[in-house]
């Protein structure tokens, strides 16, 4: 290898190339070469270069998780950033976005270059911090936005929690501008919300815990989409819960103004039924919503209307979750299990197409984060992911390369795995065959 390791051109062979960027479906090569994409087709191996043979396997531009809690600084027994970016490239993720609720927050350059430093160390996956709204998440006073986006943020967020101040929120969405960066929203009125831990409806009755009403989401939502229009800042509304909400979506669209959403695999998947388990990977916020809302959210993702694909991935330490459902700490771990669901509830039954899979895990968060990933076109930076479509997992939580094991998910069955993760040409995952 040349030093560096990363510089010896690489063919990644027989492989179906899924890039919706360049419109491309079909069996190819790809050839690398000094970190970038130098051809795509058919191509005939020299013996100096390195060869992965792929059949049957699909290859993409590398995935993006734009909704990530690394802990560092802070909280590092749950993830540093180099947990979270060794468990990003495990589950095929190649790029992510890191959440400012950290200790201290990240609502200054000297935070928001320490975890980009931290981010280009662990050299697994291109890590971009996205700033806090306010100083200190507390809402009151905005950060320093400009000095954030000069030292490296792609985005605002104080999420964890809601930008609950109006006025604020439209003096983000006005500086946001000037910056062309979103606003990502974590959509939860607190007054409608009122403390609740679960969602309010006929479980939580029936549980007598207190519920969080699904106005709270779409109360947020809907104030988002009219400071939007009236700024012309680009909104993204992270973890979307509720078919209300979705429904406003879909017409600011029509309307035309800048919106953007994301749904993570919990919310697409599991009602707020399980919750009478009190198995407290359950709990998050948004809570798990009614089983219409899960279908309603399957249905935004197949007729476009929703744009992404995240994660949330947070990692809590057992302690936190091993308490009663009221008192455990909100989240769940989702960086390894997000392919494999996505794949085995979503495309393998047909509900959205390959493609459709890299538009919403690559294609757009790429174009909304403008990373300037998400294509394989020729010269682009190698950010590649490879999924087997038949390899079979059944879910081990203590084999997860992040730091924490708060999944919901521990011993599904599933089908469809990244077997190969590339970041700027460099192998940064390999399954070894068969396992
Ligand atoms: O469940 C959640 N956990 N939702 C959030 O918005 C924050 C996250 C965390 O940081 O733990």
């Amino acid at each position: 290898k040349e030093p560096g390791g990363s510089l010896v051109s690489l063919l990644l062979k027989n492989a179906l190339v899924v890039d919706p960027s360049q419109d491309l479906e079909e069996k190819a090569a790809i050839l690398v070469e000094a970190g970038r994409v130098a051809r795509i087709g058919r191509i005939a191996a020299r013996k100096s270069w390195d060869v992965i043979d792929l059949p049957g396997c699909i290859a993409c531009p590398g995935l993006i998780d734009m909704h990530v809690h690394l802990r560092e600084p802070g909280r590092e027994d749950k993830e540093t950033v180099s947990s979270g970016a060794r468990a990003a490239a495990a589950g095929g993720f190649s790029s992510l976005m890191c959440m400012p609720n950290t200790d201290p927050v990240n609502d200054n350059e000297a935070v928001t270059r320490f975890v980009i430093d931290r981010g280009r160390r662990t050299r697994a996956a291109n890590v971009h911090p996205a700033g806090a709204v306010t100083k200190g998440q507390l809402g009151k006073d905005l950060a320093e936005i400009g000095e954030m986006v000069k030292a490296g943020v792609v985005a605002i967020s104080d999420d964890g929690h809601p930008v609950e101040n109006d006025q604020i929120m439209r003096r983000a969405l006005e500086y946001s501008k000037i910056f062309d960066i979103p606003v990502v929203d974590h959509c939860e009125n607190r007054e409608l919300a009122a403390g609740g831990c679960m969602n309010e409806g006929a479980t939580s009755t029936r549980l007598g815990l207190p519920g969080m009403s699904r106005l709270a989401e779409e109360m947020d939502v809907v104030r988002d989409l009219i400071l939007s229009r009236e700024t012309g800042g680009r909104v993204h509304i992270a973890h979307l819960s509720t078919r209300e909400s979705l429904h406003w979506i879909r017409e600011a669209k029509k309307q035309g103004i800048a919106v953007t959403c994301e749904v993570t695999p919990h919310h697409f998947l599991i009602s707020d039924e399980k919750v009478a388990t009190y198995d407290t990977n359950y709990k998050m916020h948004p809570p798990l919503r009614e089983q219409a809302d899960v279908e309603a959210m399957r249905e935004g993702l197949a007729d476009g209307s929703i744009d992404c694909i995240a994660t949330d991935h947070a990692p809590h330490t057992t302690l936190e979750k091993d308490t009663t459902f009221e008192d455990a700490a909100p989240g769940i771990v989702g960086l390894e299990t997000a392919v494999p669901l996505v794949w085995t509830f979503l495309v393998r039954p047909g509900l959205i197409g390959v493609r459709r899979m890299v538009e919403l895990m690559s294609v757009n968060p790429d174009r909304i984060l403008r990373l300037g990933r998400g294509t394989l076109k020729p010269g682009s930076v190698a950010d590649v992911t490879v999924i087997d479509p038949d390899r079979a997992w059944t879910v081990d939580v203590q084999r997860f390369k992040s730091k924490s094991r708060n999944s919901p998910f521990d011993g599904w069955e599933l089908r469809g795995r990244a077997v190969l993760t590339l970041v700027g040409g460099r192998v940064v995952h390999r399954l070894p065959a068969g396992r």
